[in-house]
């Protein structure tokens, strides 16, 4: 395994498996790597010839400064991961060498066709900004044949969904389920900032979502959205941004539950998590 920091090295890599015919599946992730991304990098490896995974906190995808800073890093950590997950390269570039410094300071424009007027999207103004400058980079830059993605940032999987189509890209992309623990919870890097008490807190989101689709033979969308917010509410430590039960393919909202999805944003003390379900 090596591990390369520059556009340029990036882009000789993808060039020469090109030449030799060779099939790259491209995992691309902030690090602070869990068993979450084992299961995308594990998938990429038994599909592809040759795995890159980047390793990038993308400071552009970051609309809190405080966030950004509290990101978990440790790249040492995530190269022995890797490495023993059969990874061929990672790419871990610094912001300077990813961004000019105009590119870091304007927004990156794009047509989302409405799928960032909800949920995330009107959380954190200019996040799939960042998501989409970035992941387009990378794109260019690595040529993957495959490129995978977990289900969890559902509203990122779709909006990665749109750019394929919106740039013009030949890749596959790969939509991976979440991974949870036992208890239920859906990894996540941000797990690693919960205290153990905190942890038995959160649990409840998924145990709660996972309930609410008992409900969906008496209930309206309605009903069960104000549900899931009420019994999330009621846990000590834990507070609802939103709640949005949407269309698996369209984002907006919907009144059946065919074909939707609850998609839910917590937080735990100052641990933002997210998590969703889906009900057809
Ligand atoms: O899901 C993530 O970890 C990030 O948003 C991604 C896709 C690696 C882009 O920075």
């Amino acid at each position: 395994m090596q591990i390369i920091h520059t556009q340029k090295e990036l882009a000789e890599v993808a060039g020469a498996c090109k030449t030799l015919n060779k099939t790259i599946g491209l995992v691309p992730t902030m690090g602070a790597l869990h068993e979450g991304h084992a299961s995308l990098v594990r998938r990429s490896v038994a599909e592809n010839m040759v795995t890159i995974v980047s390793v990038f906190v993308n400071p552009t995808q970051f609309n809190n400064k405080e966030d950004l800073q509290k990101y978990p890093r440790d790249l040492q950590k995530d190269a022995v991961f890797l490495q023993s997950l059969g990874v061929d390269f990672i790419f871990a570039p610094t912001p300077e060498q990813m961004y000019t410094a105009e590119e870091m300071s304007s927004t990156f424009e794009f047509d989302f066709g409405g799928l960032d007027q909800v949920m995330e999207g009107l959380y954190r103004p200019g996040h799939f900004n960042g998501v989409v400058q970035v992941v387009s980079k990378l794109f260019r830059l690595a040529q993957p044949t495959r490129a995978y993605f977990g289900e969890k940032d559902f509203q990122q999987l779709a909006i990665i969904h749109r750019m394929v189509q919106v740039m013009k890209f030949s890749v596959q992309i790969v939509d991976c389920p979440i991974v949870r623990e036992q208890s239920g919870l859906a990894l996540s890097s941000r797990n690693e900032r919960l205290t153990e008490e905190q942890k038995k807190q959160a649990v409840n989101i998924s145990h709660i979502l996972f309930e609410s689709r008992q409900l969906t033979a008496s209930q309206t969308v309605a009903q069960v959205q104000n549900w899931v917010i009420e019994q999330i509410d009621r846990v000590e430590g834990l507070r609802v941004e939103y709640y949005q039960i949407v269309d698996q393919t369209t984002l907006q909202p919907t009144d059946t539950f065919e074909h939707a999805i609850g998609c839910v944003t917590v937080y735990c003390g100052d641990v933002r998590l997210i998590d969703n379900i889906k009900y057809n």
